[in-house]
């Protein structure tokens, strides 16, 4: 029997499958995080992993090459794992793309709003006391119909937002690596435009896109000029597509009129700056997190390991290389 370790919060039913097919090790990082050495020495040996995006890097994957066969993340993004060491040696990478796609679109949506509303200002105004008396000039915000809308990244997730993005009345463009069909295009009402261009022209900025070493740091004091100066960037991508330090920046100087983030460059840890600013609206890391929604991925993770292993199953194998 495979032996497989578990560091994640599982339900029971999905710990009762696991069972039925491998020996099972689980350690639960809610009730307290491993530190690094600590998750390198207690996740060795397994021919299994299944994790929440935690790190793992070359040197375990090296150390590992015998044993492990497979590493189910419960994530769509697989940035915290090294895939070309991966595939060097012949270890599946496995992930849970598209059970996510509606609560991140969601929250995209919410978090735009929130920005272009400024509802997290007018909340912290009303608790603060400061709400005394009506008044016309309150908290004026931005209108969303016929404003021109980028996103970078149009994959699944960034078709999701398309479609609640068409019923506010955007004009939606898109830069992708990958142009879209003209009949896909046309379904969904977008408009591809090189990146330099959908910076100047939109004044709502999606980003969409995986982390990699093309996306690292691509949003950075250059962009951020570019930008119109009344724009809105929002980040459900992943922290590290944006120089933090040049985002704090470009907002202190008003290059750019405000961000909304769910993702940071250093998570847990967020800039403190942003922190004073107004024109930010902060969630940690929440694109996923609904009940249904985190549930069908613990779930998705344990049948992407359970169906690759026993049955040589290879949906949602990202490095497919290895076969
Ligand atoms: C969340 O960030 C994910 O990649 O699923």
């Amino acid at each position: 029997m495979n032996k497989i370790f578990v560091y994640c919060n599982l339900q029971s039913s999905e710990i009762k499958m696991l069972k039925k097919y491998f020996h099972v090790n689980i350690y639960n990082p809610d009730k307290k995080e491993l530190s690094k050495n600590d998750f390198y020495k207690k996740a060795s040996g397994y021919n299994g992993i299944l994790l929440q995006g935690s790190e793992i890097d070359k040197k375990f994957l090296h150390f590992n090459s015998k044993n492990l066969k497979a590493i189910s993340n419960v994530a769509v993004g697989y940035d915290n794992i090294d895939i070309k060491e991966a595939t060097k040696n012949k270890i599946a990478v496995l992930n849970t793309p598209n059970v996510l796609n509606n609560a991140v679109a969601d929250l995209t949506i919410g978090l735009l709003i929130a920005i272009a509303r400024r509802i997290c200002e007018g909340d912290k105004y009303i608790r603060d006391g400061k709400w005394k008396k009506s008044s016309w000039n309150l908290m004026w915000g931005e209108e969303l119909y016929n404003e021109n809308l980028g996103i970078v990244g149009l994959g699944n997730i960034g078709k999701e937002v398309v479609k609640r993005a068409n019923s506010f009345g955007f004009n939606t463009y898109y830069f992708n690596r990958k142009k879209l069909s003209k009949a896909t295009e046309k379904k969904l009402k977008v408009n591809y435009l090189n990146l330099d261009d959908l910076l100047k022209k939109s004044k709502f900025i999606i980003l969409m896109l995986p982390l990699n070493e093309d996306s690292f740091h691509l949003f950075n004091k250059e962009t951020f000029q570019i930008m119109r100066k009344d724009s809105f960037i929002i980040n459900l991508a992943r922290g590290k597509i944006i120089n933090e330090k040049d985002l704090v920046e470009a907002l202190l100087k008003k290059n750019i009129a405000g961000a909304a983030l769910d993702v940071f460059e250093f998570e847990p840890k967020v800039n403190k700056k942003l922190l004073k600013l107004n024109n930010v609206v902060l969630m940690p890391h929440s694109g996923s997190a609904t009940k249904h929604t985190r549930q069908s991925m613990i779930k998705l993770a344990c049948y992407n390991l359970k169906n690759y292993l026993i049955n040589g199953k290879t949906d949602n194998l990202v490095n497919k290389e290895i076969i």
